[in-house]
């Protein structure tokens, strides 16, 4: 089976780059690639042969709800993939597990594939395993665990950006774990690139991975997939 690898773009990119990245992506990419991406939203188009997500959306189907995209607007672009809970909309915009189990329910009712994102700061690490475990329990709080089409991603705050992935033992640990409360797919993120993407993806537990800063270069997103396919 097809690991799966995501891009998250973040706040990166402009229209125009990313109308260049979909032109090469479309080109590079195999029947059998399972390839997703999460542009900002003015990128936010349907594409035939990867998917497009939503990094971010509420929870209504319109209203008065400043700087935000609702679900008429995401049906109308045939956008039906949302990230929810990623730890820069839980620290930076101060969402909490109410609000993002608020979210998941609101578009698990409309069918929507849900990247859900869970992991630890440093703090909670740093108290232990256990307490990992409790932490990461936690944030899985309000959220239906059996959603058919729920994929989680395990992604430690300490590993996000800092060019530090979790070792290889770390992830293992934790996606063995959270495998044991919630039959989806899980993905780890944080710190993958070209040269640790091979090595996580062959842990057992591990169905694919979620990439930031390494996505942003068309180039090396496609490389990155290329070693995906080898591993099916
Ligand atoms: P990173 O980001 O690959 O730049 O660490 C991952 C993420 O936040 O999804």
């Amino acid at each position: 089976m097809s690991k799966i690898i995501a891009g998250n773009f973040k706040s990166n990119l402009t229209r125009t780059k990313i109308q260049e990245y979909y032109q090469i992506l479309d080109s590079k990419i195999m029947p059998n690639d399972e390839v997703f991406l999460f542009p900002p939203f003015f990128a936010l188009q349907q594409s035939q042969k990867f998917q497009i997500g939503a990094q971010n959306a509420y929870p209504a189907n319109n209203g008065a709800f400043t700087g935000e995209i609702t679900l008429e607007a995401l049906k109308d672009l045939n956008i039906n993939t949302l990230l929810i809970g990623h730890s820069e909309r839980r620290t930076l915009l101060g969402e909490n597990q109410e609000f993002c189990a608020q979210k998941f329910n609101f578009f698990k009712t409309q069918d929507f594939s849900i990247f859900y994102c869970i992991g630890e700061n440093l703090e909670v690490r740093q108290k232990g395993f256990e307490m990992t475990k409790k932490f990461l329990a936690a944030q899985l709080q309000g959220i239906d665990t059996n959603y058919p089409n729920l994929i989680l991603a395990y992604e430690p705050i300490w590993a996000i950006g800092t060019g530090k992935s979790a070792s290889l033992e770390e992830i293992e640990e934790v996606h063995a774990f959270l495998k044991t409360l919630c039959p989806a797919k899980i993905l780890y993120g944080g710190s993958v690139q070209k040269n640790n993407l091979t090595e996580i993806l062959k842990l057992p537990n591990v169905d694919g991975a979620l990439i930031g800063s390494a996505s942003l270069d068309i180039y090396n997103f496609i490389d990155m997939i290329t070693l995906a396919r080898e591993l099916s």
